[in-house]
């Protein structure tokens, strides 16, 4: 595992977007694992101004969303597909078939869940999938007790994560109770994993993710079975840290 710990969340995002920039040039059809939440936002505006300012070109790249509330309409403020929308996909040339989100609307939404595993399956699975971590130790919408081998599904929102994210809601009630998420065993079979985390609030599950056991009680632990992670992190977030770690990639990274 390569854990990068950077002064600050600018810095973190710069680097987060670099690595994704770095396939995109070298993999124009790659497919791109995406995650939501407040820290991947600094790394969405920087491929954004890559895009404007540099001519980054998303045009055939792929992108498989982690998560979803259950019930939000898609063009509600608070769900994933606006999030994804408003934040990345409507400030670049990424086409709209391309974008894939879990559907938090189906009818049948096992059936949609099985089908969400089928089509990254037909693209080839995810090439670099980017993650944040819940202050409870969870990945995309796995909480603490998800089996490290599950796939996309249909989750209960533990009240920590409805409490964390009621900021975002008018109020705590109005916070979805269910959600679509990847598994973990689905986020596991992308051939590169970037977690992102910044801030004292994550700075314990950081510690349990990085250097606790392996255990479904912290659903980010289960990265340590990956071949191919890169953690990238602010010091904040990296004071419950045992080990020594750095401040720079130690090796070209694409
Ligand atoms: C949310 C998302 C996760 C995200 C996490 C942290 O509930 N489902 O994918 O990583 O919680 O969010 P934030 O980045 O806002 O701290």
């Amino acid at each position: 595992m390569e854990v990068i710990i950077k002064e600050s969340y600018d810095q973190i995002s710069l680097l987060a977007a670099q690595i994704i920039a770095d396939l995109v040039h070298h993999r124009p059809r790659a497919s791109l694992g995406l995650a939501t939440g407040s820290t991947p936002l600094g790394a969405y505006r920087e491929l954004i101004r890559m895009h404007r300012e540099e001519g980054l070109d998303f045009s055939q790249i792929v992108t498989f969303n982690l998560d979803e509330y259950v019930g939000l309409a898609e063009d509600n403020d608070q769900s994933y597909h606006y999030f994804m929308w408003e934040n990345l996909f409507k400030h670049i040339n990424i086409i709209p078939a391309n974008v894939h989100i879990p559907d938090g609307n189906a009818k049948d939404l096992e059936e949609a869940c099985e089908h969400y595993e089928m089509e990254i399956d037909d693209h080839g699975g995810v090439d670099v999938q980017l993650l944040g971590i819940g202050s409870n130790g969870h990945i995309a919408f796995n909480e603490p007790g998800s089996s490290l081998g599950s796939r996309t599904r249909i989750k209960t929102l533990t009240q920590q994560t409805r409490r964390d994210n009621a900021r975002f809601f008018a109020s705590i009630d109005e916070v979805p109770k269910y959600c679509v998420t990847m598994g973990i065993g689905t986020i596991l079979e992308a051939r590169k994993l970037l977690l992102l985390a910044n801030g004292a609030s994550k700075a314990e599950a950081v510690a349990a993710a990085l250097e606790g056991p392996i255990t479904a009680s912290v659903p980010a632990s289960a990265v340590q079975l990956h071949p191919d992670v890169t953690f990238i992190i602010d010091k904040a977030a990296a004071a419950k840290l045992k080990r020594e770690y750095h401040s720079e990639l130690s090796r070209v990274d694409r």
